[in-house]
């Protein structure tokens, strides 16, 4: 973490399902201070623990479809509320619908919305290496960054798998439906001018340089 720095700042992170938004929010958010809110590893939570929310979402998640948005809207805006996170915080998965993300500037409007741009077959080599510590959520790739200990989690020992929505059927479903839904929510920030395009093809650190220093042009 750079010394002591915190920033107040609404920052949204989109793209295509395996651009890199979790691998970047999670740096970021140990970078500048900031919560990390992502509504798929809160849907997934919530489908491990069999609440209400996680049974009414499970169909929806594993076939890599949008879930019913109101609940899901209400549950990420209650939980900002809850936790009183109002003035900061990094969004990785949502708005991904333009009712979200009008709900979203209701109540919280975003300063920044970075969109990681990569292309589909990137995207399905990337989510095809793709490992998640079921324990602590960290994120690894075989190709990219594999865990030091092979089959270990670095950070808690636990044991990384692969997602359940990374069937090649799934990872279809969500590269068309980014397609269809955040297009017309890229439009809205963009024609905001709260919109930054970002190559996320590029190796993480430079990834995480340029959208580093796009925070910091904010503050
Ligand atoms: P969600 O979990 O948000 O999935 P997604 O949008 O498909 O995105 P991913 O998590 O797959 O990719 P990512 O961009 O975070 O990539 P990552 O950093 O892991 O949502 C899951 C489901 O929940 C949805 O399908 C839907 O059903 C439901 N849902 C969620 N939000 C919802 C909402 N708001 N409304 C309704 N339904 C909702 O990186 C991918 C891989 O690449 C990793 O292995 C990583 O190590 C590697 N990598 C990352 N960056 C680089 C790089 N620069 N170079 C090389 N490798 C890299």
């Amino acid at each position: 973490m750079r010394s002591g720095k915190q920033t107040g700042l609404r920052l949204v992170l989109m793209g295509k399902p395996g651009a890199g938004k979790g691998t970047q929010a999670e740096k970021l958010a140990g970078d500048f201070g900031l919560p990390h809110l992502s509504s798929g590893a809160m849907l997934r939570a919530d489908i491990r623990e069999g609440t209400r929310l996680g049974k009414k979402v499970k169909e929806y998640v594993l076939k890599g479809e949008i879930g019913p948005e109101e609940l899901i809207t209400e549950a990420i805006l209650g939980y900002i509320e809850r936790n009183g996170l109002g003035d900061r915080f990094v969004l990785d998965g949502f708005p991904r619908t333009i009712f979200q993300a009008a709900e979203l500037d209701r109540k919280y409007s975003p300063h920044l919305c970075i969109l990681l741009e990569i292309t589909d077959s990137e995207a399905e080599s990337r989510l095809s290496g793709r490992y998640t510590c079921g324990r602590c959520g960290k994120v690894y790739n075989l190709d990219y960054s594999p865990p030091e200990t092979p089959g270990v989690c670095g950070r808690c020992g636990g044991k990384p798998a692969r997602r359940k929505d990374d069937t090649p059927p799934a990872i279809r479903k969500r590269l068309q439906i980014f397609e269809s839904e955040a297009r017309p929510v890229i439009r809205h920030y963009e024609s905001g001018s709260r919109l930054e395009r970002v190559d996320a093809s590029l190796p993480t650190a430079r990834v995480l340089q340029i959208i580093s220093s796009l925070i910091e042009k904010e503050e």
